[in-house]
């Protein structure tokens, strides 16, 4: 099955209002590319202006709260940054795994309230490098996907994303046979839940992507897209990405 390619960046807690200057340059990129389709999820300070200033570029949150509303101080919910002009976020980051000690089930739990919210969901999973030199890799990201994707779900509103925790901002990867080894199980994981509605959702690889690996990730079998944190921050960084994409 056809799956098109979604480039899509997290700007972590990073940017501020003259930051959005570089929305421009990633919009024009994906209008030039509509083979592609291309996303940034920006802090919740900017989405909505940057939902204003580049309407045609998919904007989204990192992160929502999985009640709609209620006495959950410092939290936001799926409405409000819906209403904010997110179209899409992300759950179960491992920085928000490892920071704020978030669980697959709250993950899980999050994914539907962007759903019932009418947002799209990027769902992270990813093992930590104690959990790679322990074998545990495959049986880690298993164990996520199993407890964290709704039953529910299809590629028309969920994306999964690969993300090994250890290849986070540190500039390494793992090698292109495991990713796709990764990406394969995650795949026959998904079928096994949710038949063949599995094989309409995208599956991103997420951890030192750059223009200069993007090609070679992203020809992979079952890698329909990136994840990009540190080279989605600036346009000149992040077009690459999109335009490697494209020539696919
Ligand atoms: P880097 O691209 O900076 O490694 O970050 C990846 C990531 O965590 C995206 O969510």
């Amino acid at each position: 099955m056809m799956r098109r390619k979604l480039v899509a960046g997290n700007w972590k807690m990073n940017g501020n209002r003259a930051a959005l200057a570089e929305l421009n340059g990633i919009a024009a990129a994906a209008s030039a590319n509509p083979a592609v389709d291309v996303a940034v999820a920006v802090p919740f300070t900017l989405i909505e202006r940057a939902a204003e200033r580049v309407p045609g570029l998919a904007i989204g949150a990192q992160d929502v709260h999985d009640a709609d509303k209620g006495a959950h101080t410092g939290c936001t919910s799926a409405a409000q940054v819906r209403e904010a002009g997110a179209v899409f976020t992300i759950v179960g980051h491992s920085e928000r795994r490892g920071d704020q000690h978030e669980t697959s089930h709250d993950a899980w739990a999050k994914s539907a309230a962007a759903h019932r919210n009418g947002l799209t969901v990027i769902l992270c999973c990813g093992e930590t490098e104690a959990e790679r030199d322990a074998g545990r890799a495959e049986r880690v990201v298993q164990a996520q996907v199993e407890k964290s994707l709704p039953d529910d779900a299809d590629g028309s509103w969920l994306t999964l994303a690969y993300e090994p925790r250890w290849a986070i901002g540190t500039g390494r990867t793992p090698t292109m046979d495991e990713i796709a080894s990764i990406h394969a199980i995650a795949r026959a994981k998904m079928r096994q839940m949710i038949g063949d509605r599995a094989d309409g959702v995208r599956i991103l690889y997420g951890g030192s992507v750059t223009g200069d690996n993007a090609a070679a990730i992203l020809s992979l079998d079952n890698v329909d897209g990136a994840l990009v944190g540190g080279a989605s921050l600036t346009a000149t960084k992040f077009v690459p990405i999109i335009t490697a994409a494209a020539a696919l």
